[in-house]
């Protein structure tokens, strides 16, 4: 039996996990089926990762279009680094285009649009 998990767990680390949920609020967000979803609490706690993730679920869906929003463009560029680390790993083929601010993927599409007048 020992050697059966330590085995299974060598598969799980050659297993290319480009994003896990954390444990907790995380995953029950992203688990989530219901059409509206309040995700709160601590700061750092996981949420701005959770709305990167969340799209991900749907983005093989040719009618799925996603609209990601922030304050502020420095708070989007951070969320556009993680995505454009994590995006491509999980849908080869997808294109962020940095002049409209958006992931197309093979079906889906994911806008990231800059809050206008900033500044
Ligand atoms: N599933 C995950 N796997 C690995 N790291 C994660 C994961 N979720 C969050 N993190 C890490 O935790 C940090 C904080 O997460 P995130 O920015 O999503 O928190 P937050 O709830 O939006 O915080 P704030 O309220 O300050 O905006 C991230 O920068 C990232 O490093
Ligand atoms: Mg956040």
């Amino acid at each position: 039996m020992q050697e059966e998990s330590a085995s299974q767990s060598i598969s799980l680390e050659e297993q290319n996990v480009v994003f896990k949920p954390n444990e907790g609020p995380q995953t029950k967000f992203l688990a989530s089926s219901e059409r509206e979803v309040l995700y709160g609490g601590a700061a750092g706690g996981g949420k701005s990762y959770a709305m990167l993730a969340d799209p991900l679920r749907y983005m093989g869906h040719s009618q799925f279009s996603g609209l990601l929003l922030r304050h502020t463009t420095e708070e989007l560029r951070e969320l556009i680094w993680k995505s454009q680390e994590i995006y491509p790993q999980i849908y080869p083929g997808i294109k962020w285009s940095e002049r409209k601010m958006q992931w197309v993927a093979p079906n889906g599409l994911m806008v990231l649009p800059p809050k206008e007048n900033e500044g």
